[in-house]
């Protein structure tokens, strides 16, 4: 994000407080309350907004309490404002998550041409007249998800130039299924200059296999999915992706008129329209987001509620927890309970993770943490993204026994971790180091949360909520002598 757009984006804000169950940053609605009359409370405060070079301090061995709401999932409503592009009519989107992924997503979008425009809280509204066919490399490679835009772009304008994205600190992220997949539909795929240039002036409905080493692709067959809506004839594919977030975009493709079967199995068949209509869709539930509030109960003792998190998206964690013996209920469909404020004793348990509806690799350094201070050997294979473990090494900091052997990490679980000074690397290894400062004796200082502001909304106040010890400090309060930035 630029100094200018980074200024821009975080200031502190004076806001008249909504009803206590709201936590986003709501500068855009500050000036709206007005109208809403017996929302208004009396006290105005100050809640200092994210900020790119926050640090988190955190005194931890509190166990949490309490409720906490999920919110919209980042890797849903990222594919789904996507394919907003698909038509010239207005798609809305509700339950937006309010991460900078998000506005960066806009942004993007904006850049192609859409008018992209955030009408509530969690609410935007994408209409998308006239688009432009290049996406640039200063904005792509910003966030890799923006190459999801190559989809709708093929369908709606049967050509792209999209910036390859570039690497990714968790490991070899190719986009070659996504290719090889555009080509089966009939593309001309080349690269020139750092960019894909796809040519589909002859789209059509094809036959694809879209598995490759290490199983399906999430943002691969949703990208696949939103050219094939718009090629005529059929499109069948297998190994395709089944994650909740794939199964959220074909229900969004199917109220803007798209003709989609298997949907939720490996197996998508997709008949070709001529056009797309506008249509209202609200994101579901974040399941990683919910995954590592509930694995913060776990590593605290604590009696956590997490509403909004729909146990059967949770399936593997929720059986992996049970196994290594934490307390878990189910008091509702969409609502799990944490009670590992009773008398428990957890154990080390072997995780492999895989693609949905296996262990989701976006949960596997949280588990690292809970692993770390759980007694026995526990063994975490990462089937993913084999090289996924930046977390380890910061986790070792604060006194974890853990050694990386090939895609495996293998834990010796201790009673105790201690506080220290760590350096976060990306989104889930950030997560993983505020759920092991939660549980660790001492003060910790987290750098560079700016990785966890991309896909956590707010975690601090939510935590903080939870009884948790945490503060957002802007980095200069840091003690200088703790500072890990280089220079
Ligand atoms: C999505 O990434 C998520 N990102 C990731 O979440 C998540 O870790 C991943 O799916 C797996 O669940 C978003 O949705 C924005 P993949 P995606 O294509 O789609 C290999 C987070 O923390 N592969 O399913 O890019 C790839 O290298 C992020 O929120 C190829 O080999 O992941 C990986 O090993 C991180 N060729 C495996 O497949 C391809 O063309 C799965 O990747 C594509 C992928």
């Amino acid at each position: 994000m630029s100094g200018a757009m980074a200024k821009a984006a975080v200031r502190p804000v004076a806001i008249k407080a909504d009803p206590p169950t709201t936590h986003r940053s709501d500068d855009w609605k500050a000036t709206r309350t007005s109208h809403r009359p017996g929302f208004l409370l009396p006290v105005v405060f100050t809640v200092p907004q994210p900020h790119l070079m926050d640090v988190f301090r955190v005194n931890g061995s509190r166990p949490l309490r309490g409720t906490v709401h999920t919110s919209g999932a980042k890797n849903a409503a990222l594919p789904l404002f996507a394919a907003a592009l698909l038509s010239d009519e207005t798609v809305t989107i509700e339950n937006v998550p309010d991460l900078s992924d998000i506005r960066f997503m806009a942004e993007i979008m904006r850049h192609i041409g859409a008018d992209v425009e955030r009408s509530d809280a969690d609410t935007w509204k994408v209409h998308a007249r006239k688009l432009t066919n290049h996406a640039p490399y200063e904005l792509v490679r910003k966030m890799r998800a923006s190459v999801c835009l190559m989809g709708p772009l093929i369908g709606r304008l049967r050509s792209a130039v999209v910036s390859l994205p570039g690497g990714c600190v968790i490991g070899p992220r190719p986009i070659d299924l996504h290719l090889k997949g555009f080509s089966g539909l009939g593309c001309g795929v080349s690269i020139e200059g750092g960019y894909v240039h796809l040519d589909a002036r002859h789209l059509h409905g094809a036959d694809l296999f879209l598995g490759g080493r290490h199983g399906s692709t999430a943002l691969g067959t949703a990208n696949i999915l939103m050219a094939a809506v718009l090629a005529p004839g059929t499109t069948r594919i297998e190994s395709a992706a089944c994650e909740p977030e794939v199964v959220d975009l074909c229900r969004l493709l199917r109220a803007m008129g798209a003709r989609i079967d298997g949907i939720g199995s490996h197996a998508l068949v997709v008949e070709g329209v001529e056009r797309l209509h506008g249509a209202t869709h609200r994101v579901i539930s974040d399941r990683i987001e919910a995954g590592t509030f509930l694995i913060a109960g776990a590593i605290t003792g604590g009696d956590v509620t997490v509403e909004g998190a729909r146990a059967s998206d949770l399936a593997a964690l929720l059986d992996k927890l049970r196994e290594c013996g934490v307390p878990i209920e189910s008091p509702a469909p969409d609502c799990v309970r944490v009670r590992a404020d009773r008398p428990h004793s957890r154990k080390a348990i072997d995780v492999i993770t895989m693609p949905h509806p296996g262990f989701a690799t976006d949960l596997q350094a949280q588990m690292c943490a809970l692993m770390a201070v759980t007694p026995g050997l526990s063994i975490i294979t990462e089937k993913v993204f084999p090289n996924r473990f930046m977390h380890v090494p910061e986790l070792q900091r604060m006194g974890a026994d853990i050694a990386i052997e090939g895609p495996s990490a293998i834990i010796k679980g201790l009673s105790r971790l201690s506080g220290a000074p760590v350096m976060a690397s990306d989104l889930r290894a950030s997560a993983a180091l505020v759920l092991a400062a939660l549980a660790a004796h001492g003060e910790s200082w987290i750098q560079r949360v700016y990785h966890i502001d991309r896909g956590y909304e707010r975690i601090d106040l939510r935590l903080k909520r939870l009884g948790a010890a945490i503060e957002r400090l802007p980095a200069d309060q840091m003690p200088k002598h703790l500072d890990g930035e280089p220079g």
